[in-house]
């Protein structure tokens, strides 16, 4: 047995050495004579610039490569691709990814860092604007007001980056409008997996156009979007109101929700123009929105009917404010700048999503299982659930079909995030999700791949984010555009 062993590791050990694999330093020697900016461990900048968002999950890239052209991109490329596809490639936008697959999602990867690709450029006359692959989503919206008073769809945090967030969905408080910051990209700068350098949109290379916007860690690395910008509303009108009273009562937490069901699915009150989500912790109910209709509509026609049948909040905001303010107050900074380099925020959590499909909705067994898990006394210190409206009567995010982009998510009333700090929230988080689907089993629930859960297997992400249909046809591109699987994480297509 140990004489077998020790000469399967010998064998092993030549054999590598035989067959002229190359060493670990040739990709650092490729990337060098290429005159390529890369950093390695060792070196001084290397700890930060590995460090992702979430510190629960580290993991060491091989390589951290830092283009400034789109030819350093292909030329990283072709070198990790001469290792036979043993270095995996992943690009790096802002680095939030939930699962810290801009880290590769395991030790020794390639990490294409975006960070030099910060350009914001609005175009006047097509009012399309031009977006680096590594611009925060702060400075963009910033960027396209001070350029020109335009708006994009997406998310609330300014420091997420545009990179995985625009190719893996976008949501926002004016997605029900315009839509997901995925569905407003008309064209991509990309380098593939073999190292060209190309433009692309729905008439050039159509098969990559769709599987990026909503697999781009698998199909290479976007170094601009092209995307279509909204004029800036003057103003918008801001709502928040508090039940925080509910939470301790089983049937008034049921009904409290179901009306706000009911609610969200009445199209005598609700069009595209208004958005809404509740925040949910140990004690707190609150549901925030926003609307691009009028003050005294929303005072006068919405909000009587948000309120007929449940309780009064204990405490109510309406406000009308200006875009930029408004921005600001949903980012919880002071003003939506962010450093190009040196980005240095962190948490350390788990989360997991559910989407709630719109034909079925929340049921009140649903709803009484998740009160009752989260009124158990063995809660993490710190942990959340919100609940967002994406569809909904003439949501513009389910106004999109499979066709139109490889995000598969378009049928949705409702997506949950599930979040706790720390590791040892995981099992009170994962019962979350639990107490919901054994509540409703008879609902297909899904789950929104911006909110990527690393405890998924590959096969059940890929069932989860995209469905059958979606998945084989992106698994089929796949196999023609990357054939080495040099573009991986530990869900990305095909693994
Ligand atoms: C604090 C916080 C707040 C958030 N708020 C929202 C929200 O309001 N709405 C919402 O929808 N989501 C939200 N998210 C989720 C967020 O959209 C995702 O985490 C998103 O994928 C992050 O993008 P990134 O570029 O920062 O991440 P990264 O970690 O850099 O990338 C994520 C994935 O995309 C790939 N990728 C990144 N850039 C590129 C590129 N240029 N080309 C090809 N592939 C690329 C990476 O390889 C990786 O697999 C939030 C996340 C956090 C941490
Ligand atoms: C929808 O809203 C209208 C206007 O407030 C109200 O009269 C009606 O009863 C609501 N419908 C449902 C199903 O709640
Ligand atoms: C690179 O890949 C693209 C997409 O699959 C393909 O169209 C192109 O011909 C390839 N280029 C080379 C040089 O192989």
């Amino acid at each position: 047995m140990l004489y077998a062993t020790t000469l399967s590791l010998l064998a092993l050990a030549f054999f590598s050495l035989a067959s002229g694999t190359p060493s670990v330093a040739s990709v650092y020697d490729c990337t060098k004579a290429k005159g390529v900016p890369i950093v390695k461990p060792g070196d001084s900048s290397f700890a930060e610039l590995a460090e992702p968002f979430n510190l629960r999950l580290r993991y060491t890239p091989k390589v951290i490569v830092l283009p400034t052209t789109a030819q350093h991109i292909s030329d990283a490329i072709i070198c990790a691709g001469e290792e036979d596809g043993k270095i995996k490639i992943q690009a790096r936008g802002g680095g939030h990814s939930y699962a810290s697959f801009s880290s590769g999602g395991q030790d020794g990867s390639m990490i294409i860092n975006l960070q030099n690709f910060q350009d914001i450029k609005l175009d006047k006359e097509t009012n399309l604007v031009r977006v680096g692959g590594g611009v925060r989503l702060g400075n963009l919206a910033q960027g396209i007001y001070d350029q020109g008073k335009r708006a994009l769809p997406h998310g609330t945090c300014p420091g997420v980056g545009i990179g995985g967030h625009a190719t893996h969905g976008g949501y926002g408080y004016t997605s029900r409008t315009w839509g997901l910051a995925l569905d407003t990209i008309v064209g991509l700068d990309v380098v593939l997996p073999n190292g060209t350098i190309t433009y692309i949109t729905d008439k050039q290379h159509p098969d990559i156009y769709w599987a990026l916007r909503g697999a781009s860690e698998s199909f290479g690395v976007v170094y601009n979007f092209y995307m279509k910008t909204n004029p800036a509303p003057q103003k918008i009108t801001y709502f928040q109101f508090h039940w925080n009273e509910i939470l301790g009562s089983r049937q008034d937490f049921i009904d409290t929700f179901r009306h706000i069901q009911d609610f969200a699915t009445n199209s005598s009150v609700i069009d595209e123009r208004i958005t809404f989500g509740l925040y949910i912790d140990g004690s707190t109910y609150r549901l925030t929105g926003s609307t691009f209709g009028p003050l005294d509509e929303f005072n006068e026609k919405i909000k009587p009917e948000l309120f007929r049948t449940i309780k009064a909040p204990s405490s109510s905001t309406v406000e009308s404010v200006d875009w930029i303010p408004f921005l600001i107050s949903l980012s919880d900074q002071d003003s939506l700048a962010e450093p190009l380099t040196g980005y240095d925020k962190h948490d350390t959590f788990f989360a997991k999503s559910i989407t709630v499909p719109e034909s079925d909705g929340l049921s009140d067994a649903a709803l009484g299982a998740f009160h009752d898990h989260i009124n158990n006394d063995q809660n993490p210190e710190s942990w959340y659930t919100i609940i967002n409206l994406y569809g909904g009567p003439k949501s513009a995010v389910n106004a999109k079909t499979k066709e139109f982009a490889s995000y598969a998510e378009r049928n949705s009333l409702w997506v949950f995030q599930n979040y706790g700090v720390q590791t040892s929230s995981m099992p009170f988080i994962q019962k979350i999700n639990d107490v919901i689907l054994q509540a409703q089993p008879q609902t297909r629930f899904g789950a929104y791949i911006n909110y990527v859960d690393p405890t998924l297997d590959a096969k059940t992400a890929h069932e989860l984010y995209y469905g059958q249909e979606t998945y084989e046809k992106l698994e089929r591109i796949k196999k023609v555009v990357d054939p080495k699987m040099l573009f991986w994480n530990p869900q990305a297509i095909g693994a």
